[in-house]
């Protein structure tokens, strides 16, 4: 599902250059569930930008669902990223002026779907997170695992077969994050490829195996 082949990130600030990635090498198979473990600067949300099409290499081959990416375009890219990723984001990115059934709609309606597709899979989505019934609620009336729950039906309901977490219960309680964790299994359990940045061993352990980030490079390590 994702190869890495070689791949090299750069950042340049002023005169100073920071190599975030280094000829990073990594295979992550379809219907996986892995994590990305490693100490903060050492690569992981670049990688996942890399990984989710949000970025893009500087050196190295990125190879997605068979298909290398280098030569998409900028279309080519949106495109990808809403039909076949789902994206989850330690602070949750929703947007606060919006109910939870609007954060989840919102997407779809660029997914050009019809309204009456839109709404059975908000309802669906939102059923499965067990958060219909706060349908109309704000981010600021539910608590930081609600939104969270509210940001994997997002996720679910654009229908990716690949999610991609950066740091998901990093903003929440351990009791919290372990019913997140369950949302990640079962839709690992449904077939999905599954891809979780963590600080957190006992978070990455849970995953069939956890790839070590350590400056740039990534070790594979089996749990
Ligand atoms: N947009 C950017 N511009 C400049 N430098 C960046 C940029 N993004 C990341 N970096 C640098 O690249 C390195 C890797 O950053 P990255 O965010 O991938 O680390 P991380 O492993 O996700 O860390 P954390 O656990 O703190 O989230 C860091 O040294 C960081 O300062
Ligand atoms: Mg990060």
């Amino acid at each position: 599902m994702i190869i890495f082949q070689n791949i090299s990130k750069t950042y340049q600030i002023g005169d100073e250059k920071v190599h975030a990635l280094s000829h990073a090498n990594i295979h992550i198979y379809r219907e996986e569930f892995v994590s990305i473990i490693g100490p903060s600067g050492s690569g992981k949300s670049t990688m996942m930008n890399i990984m989710g099409c949000l970025d893009t290499p500087d050196e190295g081959q990125y190879i997605l669902d068979g298909q290398p990416i280098e030569h998409c375009t900028e279309s080519d890219l949106a495109r990808i990223r809403s039909r076949k990723i789902g994206f989850i984001f330690q602070s949750f990115h929703l947007i606060g002026n919006m109910s939870a059934e609007e954060n989840v709609e919102l997407p779809l309606i660029y997914q050009k779907l019809s309204a009456r597709e839109r709404k059975e899979r908000v309802k669906e989505s939102l059923n499965k997170v067990g958060l219909y019934k706060r349908r109309r609620h704000k981010p600021s009336q539910l608590s930081g695992g609600q939104q969270q729950r509210v940001a994997i039906a997002r996720a679910m309901a654009q229908g990716p077969s690949l999610y991609l977490a950066d740091e998901p219960t990093g903003n929440l309680d351990s009791n919290t994050g372990y019913q997140i964790m369950n949302l990640f299994h079962e839709l690992h359990e449904q077939g999905n490829t599954i891809v979780l940045i963590t600080h957190d061993e006992s978070v990455a352990s849970q995953a069939e195996r956890s790839i070590r980030m350590k400056d740039g490079d990534a070790k594979e390590v089996m749990v």
